[in-house]
């Protein structure tokens, strides 16, 4: 089916193509239209940040457990349409499809956790320091949250964020990449009539970069929103960071990866190099958890690398709806930004899988993400030496070593600078409830998923109730003991 795509503002699809318009194709069959796009102005954004200001109070006075109930049905539909929603996925950017159904089940999974936090959202009862006076705290709705998500998961990582983002009694401005606006309008589709959702709760924009970051930055003045979330490049990141700085918000930001793997000497070798062709190539090399640079002991260099180059040549790439290890890149400019790093300009919209052997600490495909199909190998001496070359590149994402020796896991997860470490397991396949994010060039801090992301879209209020009837002064008013600090026991 070939889909017309808007954006949505408060329940409302915009008219007309201010923006321009844009057709999104097959990846794997350029001939094949997905969708045609309208795209929005900055205007859009700043219509649709309007309507979700306008509809998130009422949205917060829903009980946080009938927003639990919300999110509990989204789960259920989306179930209902996983394999509709994951053959999107490969119609549009090209994911294998036994990966973008594992996408899918990565929105259910985040919606089974978030269910039942609509129970909880805890706040606390604290003793005061003083009598008849009570101490509290709550978990509020940050307001309105714009998101601006990548399309390599253009499904799963999105309901990161909407689905805490909704049930913590926020609204959304979601913009989905340019190059999977169909998903982004599927899965729009599913919240609002899984979770019958009120209009402006969920508003849906279709636009470019350059337009989003022109109408973020509009909505930012008209103070139309308070927190952002954004997953993409580092560079992009770095300026909604800085944006929404000189608004002193700080936002959520999910960014690229340099993402080591060392193989010590002990390693299992085979289950090295599976994990290596899962995370070096799966997606075409295109997750922010795929794997960047092998770091392998000097004494297994050349056992890898052969093993390596063997599994590496019986992969198969190609049609994304068959059984192979990667089809093509989710769009075209990824493939020839790919390009630039290996000089080749023959590759089109399928790339071959490289390993890049001998790479030096000051090469560019060392220090810098590639997003392809490309794995680098180098070697390391001693462990201080792999920790030092894993964390050289600024990056900190995820990581992954491959060891039997307990201490070698320690040492590596104590030096290591990523948010993520996996051992004897690919630096991607994070799962649904633990913290997801990184440092350095990764992002600034911030986590998604399970109770973590919670601290992303809620603030902590505090309360003191004071029933004495008088003023009791805090640090003033206080009963003090009379300690003998001087007391010792009698020997
Ligand atoms: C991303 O590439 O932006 O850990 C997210 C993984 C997936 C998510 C990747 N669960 O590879």
């Amino acid at each position: 089916m070939n889909r017309n795509i808007t954006s949505i503002v408060a329940g409302v699809p915009v008219t007309g193509a201010p923006g321009g318009r844009i057709t999104s194709t097959n990846p794997a069959q350029a001939s094949e239209v997905v969708a045609e796009v309208s795209l929005g102005s900055p205007s859009t954004f700043v219509a649709a940040a309007r309507a979700a200001r306008e509809a998130q109070s009422a949205w917060a006075d829903v009980p946080a457990p009938v927003r639990g109930r919300a999110i509990a049905h989204i789960g259920r539909v989306v179930e209902a349409n996983a394999e509709s929603l994951a053959r999107l996925v490969t119609r549009e950017i090209g994911k294998p499809y036994a990966e973008a159904l594992g996408e899918v089940r990565e929105i259910v999974d985040t919606c089974d956790f978030f269910l039942g936090e609509g129970r909880r959202l805890y706040g606390q009862t604290v003793p005061s320091e003083m009598p008849d006076k009570q101490l509290f705290t709550f978990r509020n709705p940050v307001g309105v949250v714009g998101v601006i998500t990548a399309g390599n998961f253009p499904v799963a990582v999105p309901s990161w964020y909407l689905v805490p983002a909704l049930l913590c009694g926020n609204a959304v401005v979601w913009k989905p990449a340019d190059y999977s606006p169909a998903c982004g309008a599927a899965l729009a589709e599913l919240f609002v009539h899984g979770g019958g959702l009120p209009d402006g709760v969920l508003n849906l924009v279709m636009a470019d970069g350059e337009t989003t970051f022109a109408g973020l930055e509009h909505a930012l003045d008209e103070g139309y929103i308070d927190k952002v979330g954004f997953t993409g490049s580092s560079a992009v990141g770095a300026r909604i960071g800085e944006l929404t700085g000189r608004h002193l918000q700080s936002a959520c930001l999910e960014l690229g990866g340099k993402n080591p793997m060392v193989v010590t000497p002990t390693a299992e070798l085979d289950l090295a190099v599976e994990a290596a062709l899962f995370s070096g190539f799966g997606t075409a090399g295109q997750r922010c958890t795929s794997l960047g640079t092998v770091i392998v002991h000097e004494s297994i260099h050349d056992d890898f690398v052969a093993r390596f180059d063997k599994a590496t040549r019986q992969a198969t790439v190609g049609d994304p709806f068959s059984d192979v290890v990667f089809g093509p890149m989710l769009d075209g400019k990824f493939a020839e930004r790919f390009e630039d790093y290996l000089g080749w300009t023959d590759a089109g919209i399928f790339c071959h899988p490289t390993i890049v052997d001998g790479v030096r600490e000051d090469d560019a495909i060392f220090r810098n993400e590639t997003f392809g199909p490309l794995v680098g190998v180098t070697t390391y001496r001693d462990l201080d030496e792999a920790i030092r070359l894993a964390n050289a590149p600024g990056y900190g994402l995820s990581s992954a070593i491959y060891t039997t020796e307990p201490a070698e896991v320690f040492a590596f997860r104590r030096g290591i600078s990523a948010g993520m470490v996996s051992v004897n397991n690919s630096t991607s396949g994070a799962e649904a409830h633990l913290p997801f994010g990184g440092n350095g060039k990764s992002g600034n801090g911030s986590r998604q998923s399970g109770v973590w992301v919670l601290d992303q879209f809620t603030r902590w209020q505090s309360m003191n109730w004071d029933y004495s009837g008088r003023l009791q002064k805090a640090q003033m008013d206080v009963t003090e003991l009379t300690p003998d600090e001087s007391f010792r026991l009698a020997d």
